[in-house]
């Protein structure tokens, strides 16, 4: 057994993941002591490597793509979170021994809307594009801070609907196709399709952004993404990407498994930094 703590990220690709990278910036700047690596794991590996990994010791896990869902059915235990996402991308073993999942997706978006860009949700209108796993593990701590409404729109209708009426207990929230958001004002725009991840743009109709309305895509990548060049065009007053959320998700594991909040600004200082440098070069 290793005497420093281990945790790791599981996903298939990693490759690109920034997550150790900031778990090994957020470390230093709480003086940490903790190894955090990128581990390949394709989704018919993930039980035996997961039984592997904490049976050597290991402290906590983040789990990506393809396996939040896996990692939701293996925890022994949930948060409420956790249990409505349906999905989990946080592992830690309890002092009882028992794996406790978390998904901190949610609560990593709303700290980056509401303490890092000043877009509060209280009262809002907020329009959700997509109703897959993305969309579901931001809808509880969105509606924990009291919007007027949260619109859910997807191409395949029923699917919003569907989970529109899994959280319709937990406040107002609606399904809607496309076609029918034309006519409607929204205070924020959240982009959780799959769409960014090849370049598409989901069908918006224009005209649905209200006056000093925001737009957010889940998804970052190192150019804008087709959403934030459509709120651009939309002259929407904030047009930002899932970076700030990936750090302030990765600062919410982080506090879960050594108890110490991380500064998460200049973090996303750097990781800006270093996206503008690569532009740069890349232009
Ligand atoms: P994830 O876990 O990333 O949410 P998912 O569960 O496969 O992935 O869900 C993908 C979501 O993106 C779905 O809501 C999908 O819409 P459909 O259910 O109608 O397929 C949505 N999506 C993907 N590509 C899209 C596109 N080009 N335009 C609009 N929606 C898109």
């Amino acid at each position: 057994m290793s005497e420093i703590d281990q945790y790791a990220v599981f996903g298939s690709p990693i490759k690109h993941s920034k997550s150790p990278r900031i778990h090994q910036l957020f470390a230093e700047q709480t003086q940490q002591v903790m190894q955090y690596t990128a581990q390949l794991v394709p989704a018919d590996k993930f039980d035996l490597e997961l039984k592997d990994f904490f049976a050597k010791g290991g402290r906590g896990l983040n789990c990506t793509v393809p396996l939040k869902e896996l990692a939701w059915e293996a925890a022994e235990i949930r948060t409420e979170r956790a249990e409505l996402a349906k999905a989990v991308n946080t592992l830690l073993v309890q002092e009882d021994g028992r794996i406790l999942g978390d998904n901190t997706d949610g609560i990593g978006l709303v700290t980056d809307l509401q303490d890092n860009h000043g877009i509060e949700l209280k009262q809002k209108w907020v329009l959700i594009l997509g109703a897959g796993g993305a969309s579901r593990g931001i809808i509880l701590p969105i509606l924990e801070e009291s919007p007027a409404s949260i619109t859910i729109a997807n191409r395949t209708v029923e699917k919003a609907l569907t989970l529109a009426d899994e959280f319709s207990h937990k406040g107002a929230i609606s399904g809607s196709s496309y076609a029918d958001l034309a006519g409607q004002n929204f205070d924020l725009i959240l982009n959780a399709t799959s769409a960014s991840l090849s370049d598409e743009l989901p069908p918006l109709v224009s005209g649905i952004l209200a006056e000093q309305g925001s737009c957010y895509d889940l998804a970052y990548a190192n150019k804008p993404t087709a959403f934030v060049r459509w709120a651009r065009e939309q002259q929407a007053s904030k047009s930002l990407d899932g970076l700030g959320m990936l750090v302030e998700q990765a600062a919410e594991a982080f506090y879960l498994w050594r108890n110490v909040r991380p500064d998460t600004t200049p973090v996303i200082q750097m990781l800006e930094a270093e996206r503008n440098n690569r532009q740069r070069v890349s232009v």
